[in-house]
């Protein structure tokens, strides 16, 4: 007869996790690097690793914030604003935490921890609450914990062809700095497939936004172009939702200390890398909203376009 009991579930070892990262699908990046498929999700491969410990050993406390974006939607951003919105509120001027270091060493990105070049001022299970940190992987795949306790997160999200073209400029200076750019009818052709690190985008973004009209008081959802249009009211609207109101004057005096500009020109910014082999400087280019016009053509943009309709617009999300 048949065996019908369900088959146990394997208790995972470092050995049989080693064995399933190397069984992953695999596809090639930009004819730069290797990319395999996890839960559904392209990643780094050096990355699976970190995203399983932190998923089975990450406790979330309840006055933990969780940042989240996929690459390129303004994680830069929204690092330095919640930083100053969380931190030595009284004391920035003389004591200025942006001066220091780059955002990304101060709100390390979990997974990507492993690729610092220096060692991170937080441990993450450690540090002293509130903890502040970041991630790029997908909801799906946060801590359990993360998800039933009362911690927040807050995702940002942005216009898909923006997005590319900021992605675009960003592999084409990491990979091929002394080559031509990357064809950039093949990068489209891989963002609307899913296939690049965190993609797709599109589920990635999708996800989030569901869970966050869901839990709203969980889950801020965040718009890069709205960032832009109305400053004083998203980031005001950050600053309520994390619990921490501004008094008056403090909204300008935090925009102005975290806009794109100041941000670029601090030496901390110009100069070395947080993580191996992306400058810092490679963080911070022009922030403009639709810089995508000077770039694609009519045939990629209805490409995108189709691809927005239906996994974004059919679900009542419009970037
Ligand atoms: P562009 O390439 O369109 O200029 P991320 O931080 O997720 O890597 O996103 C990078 C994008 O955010 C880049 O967009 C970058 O210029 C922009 N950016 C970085 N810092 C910013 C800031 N302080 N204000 C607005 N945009 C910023």
């Amino acid at each position: 007869m048949p065996n019908t009991s369900p088959s146990p579930t394997p208790i995972p070892t470092p050995n049989n996790v080693e064995k399933s990262l190397n069984d992953l699908p695999r596809a090639r990046f930009w004819e730069a690097m290797d990319i395999c498929q996890w839960e559904g999700y392209w990643f780094e491969p050096g990355l699976v690793k970190p995203a399983i410990t932190f998923r089975s050993t990450f406790h979330a406390r309840n006055d933990d914030i969780l940042l989240a974006s996929t690459i390129k939607t303004g994680t830069t951003w929204l690092k330095s604003l919640s930083l100053c919105i969380t931190q030595n509120r009284q004391n920035h001027k003389h004591n200025d935490i942006l001066t220091t270091e780059n955002p990304h060493f101060h709100v390390p990105t979990i997974e990507s921890m492993i690729y610092s070049t220096k060692p991170t001022k937080i441990d993450i299970y450690d540090a002293s609450s509130p903890r502040l940190l970041h991630t790029h992987l997908p909801y799906s795949v946060l801590p359990v914990s993360v998800k039933e306790s009362q911690c927040k997160i807050v995702y940002i999200a942005r216009n898909p062809k923006d997005t590319i073209i900021s992605m675009w400029h960003f592999f084409n200076s990491i990979f091929r700095p002394n080559q031509d750019p990357f064809p950039l009818e093949k990068a489209v052709d891989c963002f609307c497939s899913g296939v690049h690190q965190y993609g797709s985008f599109f589920e990635h973004v999708v996800e989030y936004w569901l869970e966050s009209q869901k839990r709203p008081e969980k889950m801020l959802f965040l718009k890069y172009e709205e960032m832009k249009r109305d400053p004083k009211g998203e980031v005001s609207k950050i600053a309520e939702f994390l619990g921490r109101p501004f008094g008056d004057g403090e909204v300008d005096e935090i925009l102005w200390r975290c806009s794109l500009d100041r941000l670029k020109n601090l030496e901390v910014n110009k100069n070395g890398s947080i993580l191996y082999n992306v400058p810092n400087s490679s963080y911070f280019r022009k922030g403009e909203v639709g810089d995508w016009k000077k770039y694609l053509t009519p045939e990629m943009e209805e490409r995108i376009n189709q691809t927005s309709r239906s996994k974004l617009e059919a679900f009542g999300l419009f970037l």
